[in-house]
C-alpha cells in the first residue's frame, strides 16, 4: 500500500520542537501571521510584512537552506505539531560592515558573510526558556556539523532584554552599541567557537 504521509525534514530537534525548512507555498500563511503578530514586531522594534516581502524572506530562506543546508527554520511543537516561530541561522546582513564591528570574515564560501543565529516566537510560548533552548540546539548544530564556522553572531534592539539573557547564557559577548540606516540602534554580539 501506498503512503502518502508527507516526509517531513526535520533537521533540529530539541526536548519540545522539531526545526525544519519553511515551506514556500505550505507554510506562507504561518510565516506572514508570525511576521505580521503585534507583539513579535513591539519585541523586535521592526515593521509589518507585506506578502511580497514574506515571499521575498521565504525565498532567501530557501536559498540558504539549498547552498548550506542551514535556515532560518520553522519551528513545530512535537507533542502537538502546533507552529511556535521560527529559529535558526543566516547569513549577516551587514552591507555597510558597521553592524557587528568585528573583522569582516573572509569566506566566499559563506559570501564573506558571518552566520546570525536568530529565534522569534508566539507570544504563547515566551516566558518558559523555550527561546534558550532552541538557540542553544541551533548553536551546537551549526559548531557540530560546520567546522569550517568558528564564530556566530547576533543582534537585538536595545530593549529586548529578554534576547540579551539568552545571548550571554550561551556564552555570547556583546561586542559593541551598533547604529544603522536599516535597523537603527542595536546591540551585537559574538559567540566564538
Ligand atoms: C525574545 C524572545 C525570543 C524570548 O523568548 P522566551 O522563550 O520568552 O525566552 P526564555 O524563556 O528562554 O527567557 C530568556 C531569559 O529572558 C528572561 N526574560 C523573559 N522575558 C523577559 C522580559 N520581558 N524582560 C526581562 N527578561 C525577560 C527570562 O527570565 C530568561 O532569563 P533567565 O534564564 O535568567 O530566567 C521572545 O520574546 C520572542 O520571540 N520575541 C519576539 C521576537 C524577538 O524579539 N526575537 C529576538 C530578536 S533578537
Amino acid at each position: 500500500m501506498k503512503n502518502n504521509t508527507p516526509i517531513i525534514r526535520k533537521i533540529i530537534k530539541t526536548e519540545h520542537f522539531y526545526l525544519k525548512p519553511f515551506d514556500s507555498v505550505k507554510d506562507f500563511d504561518l510565516s506572514y501571521n508570525l511576521w505580521n503578530d503585534e507583539d513579535v514586531l513591539k519585541s523586535m522594534e521592526c515593521p509589518a510584512c507585506s506578502k511580497q516581502d514574506i515571499v521575498e524572506k521565504l525565498d532567501r530562506y530557501k536559498f540558504w537552506m539549498d547552498k548550506f543546508g542551514f535556515t532560518n527554520f520553522a519551528v513545530f511543537e512535537k507533542n502537538s505539531d502546533d507552529f511556535v516561530g521560527s529559529s535558526g541561522m543566516s547569513l549577516f546582513h551587514d552591507p555597510d560592515n558597521n553592524r557587528n564591528q568585528l573583522q569582516p570574515i573572509n569566506s566566499s564560501k559563506y559570501l564573506n558573510s558571518d552566520i546570525e543565529l536568530g529565534y522569534v516566537l508566539h507570544k504563547k510560548y515566551w516566558g518558559k526558556g523555550y527561546a534558550f533552548e532552541l538557540a542553544k540546539a541551533c548553536v551546537e548544530h551549526i559548531f557540530h556539523n560546520y567546522s569550517d564556522i568558528n564564530r556566530i553572531v547576533a543582534v537585538t534592539v536595545v530593549n529586548n532584554i529578554a534576547s540579551q539573557k539568552i545571548l550571554s547564557k550561551l556564552g555570547f559577548q556583546f561586542v559593541a552599541d551598533i547604529k544603522s540606516k536599516e535597523y537603527g540602534k542595536e546591540k551585537s554580539y559574538v559567540l566564538n567557537r
